[in-house]
């Protein structure tokens, strides 16, 4: 579905570069940026398109995904998490390029936020994690110093040629730097949608499995608002960024400032609870070279 899609806007396009829009709807309506496409019914746009509810229950749960692929840009999403008992949930919000195939989905681009619930309510735990060309393996997990439950905060993705900076309330916990140059692959070339889901991962999802999602609680319902876009939306794939830079975006060459950098460290510090560049059992080729 997403790759008839893109070809449909490719047959519109009426030039072979880049189109580049600022950030159209920012603040945005969700009747605009993005389409329920998962959950026969369970996903719900309401108030005049400003707010998304997610339900899971037993028989499905249910996603978003934009309209748009964007190549680069800053993404913001005010999110909600079920609150209660949330064990074996996994909320998400993170970019994929098209995994419609075998081949697409081998050597895709993915930067993800996984929020996964917990039986006791809180904490949440939140795991990140980038693949590229189809390799993940990525994940850093932090315990939310916050009932994520109770508000909306805000979980923002910066993806630019040299960086992938995950924020919380606009503090940075992560930063993913651009080592093209020592053989790790950054992704840079192929275009990614953004997608909200909310499904059920019992297997995996809390204590690695062993607490089991508690289905007299459902439905689980996580609310979505505020989806912010600031990015290179991508109209024809034939070229790559050539329309976009840092003259019109703000972020295309943002890095943490040694503020920002302490700050991303004291969360480290205080709230990270996996890193998969510590665990060296798990890679007894070595760690990754990005590590
Ligand atoms: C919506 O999100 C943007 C970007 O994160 C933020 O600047 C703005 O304050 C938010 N608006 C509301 C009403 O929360
Ligand atoms: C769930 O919360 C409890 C504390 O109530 C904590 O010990 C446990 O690690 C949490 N589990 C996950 C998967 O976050
Ligand atoms: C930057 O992008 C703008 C808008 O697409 C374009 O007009 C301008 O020529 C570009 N600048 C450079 C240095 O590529």
């Amino acid at each position: 579905m997403a790759s008839s899609a893109l070809i449909r806007i490719i047959s519109l396009a009426t030039c072979s570069v880049v189109l580049v829009v600022a950030a159209a709807g920012s603040g945005g309506n969700f009747y605009e940026d993005v389409d329920i496409t998962w959950g026969d019914g369970r996903g719900q746009i309401l108030r005049h398109g400003r707010l998304i509810t997610l339900s899971l229950d037993k028989y499905s749960g249910s996603g978003f995904q934009s309209k748009n692929y964007y190549l680069f840009g800053r993404m913001d999403m005010q999110i909600r998490l079920i609150s209660g008992d949330s064990a074996g949930t996994v909320t998400t919000f993170y970019l994929s390029s098209d995994t419609q195939n075998t081949e697409q989905t081998s050597t895709h681009d993915e930067i993800d936020f996984e929020f996964l619930g917990n039986a006791s309510g809180s904490p949440y735990t939140l795991q990140t994690n980038i693949y590229t060309q189809g390799m993940g393996n990525r994940e850093m997990q932090f315990e939310l110093w916050f009932d994520p439950t109770k508000h909306f905060h805000t979980y923002s993705i910066l993806w630019n040629p040299k960086h992938i900076i995950f924020l919380v309330d606009g503090t940075p916990i992560r930063d993913f730097r651009n080592m093209e140059s020592k053989g790790v692959a950054f992704p840079d070339q192929k275009p990614m949608r953004v997608y909200s889901t909310l499904w059920d991962g019992e297997d995996w999802a809390t204590m690695g499995g062993r607490v089991k999602t508690d289905w007299s609680k459902a439905p689980f319902v996580a609310s979505y608002r505020n989806f912010t876009v600031d990015a290179c939306v991508v109209v024809d794939d034939a070229d790559s960024h050539s329309g976009c830079n840092s003259s019109n975006f703000g972020w295309w060459n943002q890095e943490l400032d040694s503020e920002s950098w302490r700050k991303m460290r004291r969360v480290q510090r205080g709230h990270m609870i996996y890193n998969y560049c510590d665990d060296a059992s798990r890679f007894p080729q070595g760690l990754p070279p990005e590590c």
